[in-house]
């Protein structure tokens, strides 16, 4: 079933919602999956108020809601250039984060989501959108080789004290 959404523009009134949304849904994902304490600091940092207010200031980051009846069931984080965590190419956009609800995963709004990161590069002229992703998060790695992603390299990614691996990938449009 595909689920219908709407998508918006995060804005700085939208912070506490995205707060609580970003931190829910970072530790239904991956709490289980990690050492408690290294999923608490790095949620302490990643995930505090300030920091999030200053990433949403950023221009050359965009947070978008997916809502279903008002209700926000879904987020995508988008970096340009100088934002970016890694590549820092002004010809590319990176996905820093796609998350949906448990509840509401598997109802093509990851899709939607993507689509619009898609469509977005697209019409900003850009060559490419790239990605990191945990390389033991096969569901997502799935997910992004479906819509047309390829492996390209790796970067480290601290989680709390727990050196992880991303693998990058991209997807040239
Ligand atoms: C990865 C994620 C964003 C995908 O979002 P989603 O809304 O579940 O994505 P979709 O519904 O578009 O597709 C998910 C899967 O459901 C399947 N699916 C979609 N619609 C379906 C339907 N009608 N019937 C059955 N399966 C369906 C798709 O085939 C897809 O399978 P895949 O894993 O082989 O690609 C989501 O799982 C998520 O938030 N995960 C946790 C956070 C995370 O890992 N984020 C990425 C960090 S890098």
């Amino acid at each position: 079933m595909r689920a219908n959404i709407t998508l918006s523009k995060v804005g700085q009134a939208d912070l506490e919602p995205l707060l609580i949304f970003s931190k829910k849904t970072f530790f239904d994902a991956f709490y289980h999956l990690n050492n408690p304490e290294d999923v608490e600091a790095y949620a302490t940092k990643a995930f505090a108020e300030g920091r999030l207010a200053e990433e949403l200031n950023d221009p050359a980051s965009e947070f978008y809601f997916a809502c279903i009846n008002c209700e926000i069931v879904g987020y995508i984080k988008l970096n340009y250039g100088p934002a970016q965590t890694d590549v820092n190419d002004d010809t590319s956009v990176e996905l820093e984060r796609i998350y949906v609800s448990s509840f509401h995963q598997g109802k093509q709004i990851g899709q939607q989501l993507m689509e619009f990161a898609i469509q977005t590069a697209k019409d900003k002229k850009l060559k490419y959108v790239w990605l990191g992703v945990w390389e033991h998060n096969q569901k997502a790695i799935k997910f992004y080789q479906r819509h047309g992603f390829k492996i390209f390299g790796e970067h480290d990614f601290m989680l709390g004290k727990d050196k992880q691996v991303d693998k990058l990938m991209k997807l040239v449009i």
